[in-house]
């Protein structure tokens, strides 16, 4: 069942373009233990549905209840958002939605974890569990530019980590699918989160492999509200049966449906 709570915020900081970091703290977050699922931001207090925002859990750190987000700023409701001083209370509902299978990678297997964009931040969750359960991880994360680039460092941490940028500006020119074939990396399981033109790109590439696609580009309302969010599974791709990113997702096998 999904809760909701309120949370107050410990930090906030801009770490590249349009990108911001907030950490909030609350006992909802205990139950935040399943990365790749998300949460539902009320930014104001007022029950405008268009001011919720859908959010993918960064990090938690279950000890201290602290929820780790980062978003692009690009409407009024993640501009609300970014203005929200230390001690202001964001209202949260969630976590929601079907999240990465961690389970699916066994210890000493190697987990690649592929990032585009703001699809980057539940990757990053993911990976420090995976390496908990004693697989290995290797990053690919790709970004328009430097100025859109962040946890470089925190992920580099955790293991191998490669950086691409579409205009070349840092890490290797062009997309994460250049990177993965240059640097010739193999796995055993891909777990990616990004725009769809590269979640087509991984899949026709890796249509055999085992791997977990987390479609949060295309999320709306994110609690089965608004039906913006629908996909049709690949058995059925013209029919009338359809899955909800937001409550059958945010993440399907590889294959599983149409992108
Ligand atoms: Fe609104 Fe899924 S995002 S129904």
């Amino acid at each position: 069942m999904n809760k909701q709570g309120i949370l107050s915020i410990v930090s906030q900081q801009q770490i590249a373009e349009q990108i911001f970091e907030i950490k909030c703290q609350g006992p909802l977050v205990k139950s935040m233990t399943n990365p790749g699922q998300f949460v539902h931001v009320k930014v104001d207090s007022y029950d405008d549905l268009l001011l919720r925002r859908p959010l993918s859990i960064c990090d938690i750190d279950l000890e201290q209840e602290i929820l780790t987000m980062l978003y692009r700023v690009e409407g009024e409701g993640t501009n609300r958002l970014s203005k929200k001083q230390k001690w202001e209370q964001v209202d949260v509902l969630g976590p929601l939605g079907h999240g990465f299978p961690v389970e699916e990678t066994e210890p000493g297997e190697v987990a690649l974890l592929v990032g585009g964009g703001i699809g980057v931040p539940p990757l990053y969750y993911l990976s420090k569990q995976l390496k908990k359960r004693g697989v290995k991880v290797i990053h690919v994360l790709g970004f328009q530019a430097k100025s859109a680039v962040f946890y470089e460092k925190e992920f580099n941490e955790l293991g191998e980590t490669y950086i691409t940028t579409v205009d070349g500006s840092h890490g290797l020119q062009g997309f994460v699918t250049d990177a993965i074939s240059k640097y010739e990396l193999s796995f055993d399981t891909l777990y990616s989160c990004g725009p769809n033109v590269m979640l087509k790109a991984l899949t026709s590439q890796f249509e055999n492999s085992r791997g977990f696609l987390s479609l949060e580009e295309r999320m709306g309302c994110g609690i089965g509200a608004c039906l913006a969010c629908v996909c049709h599974p690949t058995e059925d791709p013209e029919g009338t049966s359809y899955k909800k990113v937001c409550t059958d997702g945010p993440v399907f096998k590889v294959g599983e449906v149409v992108l």
